[in-house]
């Protein structure tokens, strides 16, 4: 038996439709830093997932392969400690999934919120992507396939952690031994970022973004064209903190958290104006972004090395993949040739 503890098995990732913005950093790329040394972590580019509701533009889903794995080696992920791999390079996980396919109804499928949420946001209606509509099956092997029992998730994820174990327990039920492992969801403390324009969380697709490349100039202009109080009109008047983008950024980003009491208190009250607490955050986020971004350009030099990284990381994940694929076939039956 062994007398070295194991540590936890953590798999996480991002569908690789654009770089990685201050969001992600906040929710996850900071997490994932953090955890390198207390767990066995993989770091899925989720480019098969990213098709499920891109399949018309598969280009802009592989070219972003490298710019979201550059994120994460220049936010800090060691590539010697963590795992980072192409999902798509990973048939096991493809077949792990069509496996699975059979464990879950089209029905449970559908009342997945996250994914009713997104059949709206996309507006496909009735005519959804079958692939888009099994990506929580996708994402469940994804989780499986590692052991993993740990997930860091946004609460968005929630249903995806809630659908997994539900179909883990089915199979294990189905097969009469705990082949596969159920997981926890591990839901990030500070929670999410909002958008510059404060209006909904920080997304690519709603254009209200500071990416984790920014240049000074594009820094700058994100925070002058932050959302503060629209009713804040002069530095004398009492202003209101929440709801308030650049006191949620210095929540997330200031680590002198009495300096940010201070600063809500004095807000509250008036006399403090927007223009002083933009100028403290901005002098934050180029010190926080600055070495972020010197990393990724110096990376970026060199883009064989960084898919050579891939390629070993991939390698690792197959092997890890292919042996909870064999014990699933196994434990199906569909072992005829060993
Ligand atoms: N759904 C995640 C996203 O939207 C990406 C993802 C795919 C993932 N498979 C996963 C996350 C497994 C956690 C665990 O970015």
């Amino acid at each position: 038996m062994s007398t070295v503890a194991s540590k936890p098995i953590i798999l996480t990732g991002d569908r690789t439709t654009g770089p990685l913005h201050l969001g992600h950093f906040v929710g996850s790329l900071r997490t994932r830093v953090a955890m390198q040394d207390q767990a066995e972590q993989f770091i899925l580019l989720a480019d098969l997932q990213a098709l499920t509701d891109n399949a018309s533009q598969h280009r802009k889903v592989t070219s972003n392969v490298i710019e979201v794995a550059l994120d994460n080696l220049a936010a800090g992920v060691d590539p010697q400690r963590s795992t980072i791999f192409i999902q798509s390079q990973v048939p096991e996980l493809a077949e792990l999934t069509t496996l699975l396919m059979n464990f879950v109804t089209v029905a449970r499928l559908e009342r997945n919120p996250t994914i009713k949420e997104e059949i709206r946001q996309r507006g496909f209606e009735r005519d959804i992507p079958a692939g888009f509509l099994t990506y929580p099956v996708s994402q469940a092997a994804d989780i499986s396939a590692f052991r993993a029992t740990l997930v860091p998730v946004g609460d968005d994820q929630l249903p995806m952690i809630e659908q997994t174990n539900e179909l883990v327990r089915r199979f294990n039920s189905s097969v009469g031994s705990q082949v596969l492992l159920e997981c926890a969801a591990q839901v990030s403390r500070v929670g999410r970022l909002p958008g510059i324009d404060g209006k909904s969380k920080m997304s690519k697709s709603l254009g209200n973004t500071i990416p984790l490349g920014a240049t000074p100039a594009e820094i700058a202009s994100a925070v002058k064209a932050m959302y503060t109080d629209e009713h804040h009109l002069r530095a004398a008047d009492p202003g209101q903190v929440e709801g308030n983008v650049v006191f949620s950024f210095l929540d997330a980003f200031e680590p002198d958290t009495g300096l940010v009491e201070d600063l809500k208190a004095r807000y509250r009250r008036g006399g403090l104006g927007d223009s002083e607490i933009k100028r403290l955050l901005e002098s934050r986020l180029q010190a926080v972004i600055a070495p972020i971004r010197r990393e990724r350009d110096r990376l970026a030099m060199d883009r064989g090395a960084v898919m050579a990284l891939l390629q070993q990381g991939t390698k690792r994940a197959r092997e890890k993949a292919a042996a909870t694929l064999r014990d699933v076939k196994r434990a199906l039956g569909l072992s005829y040739f060993e």
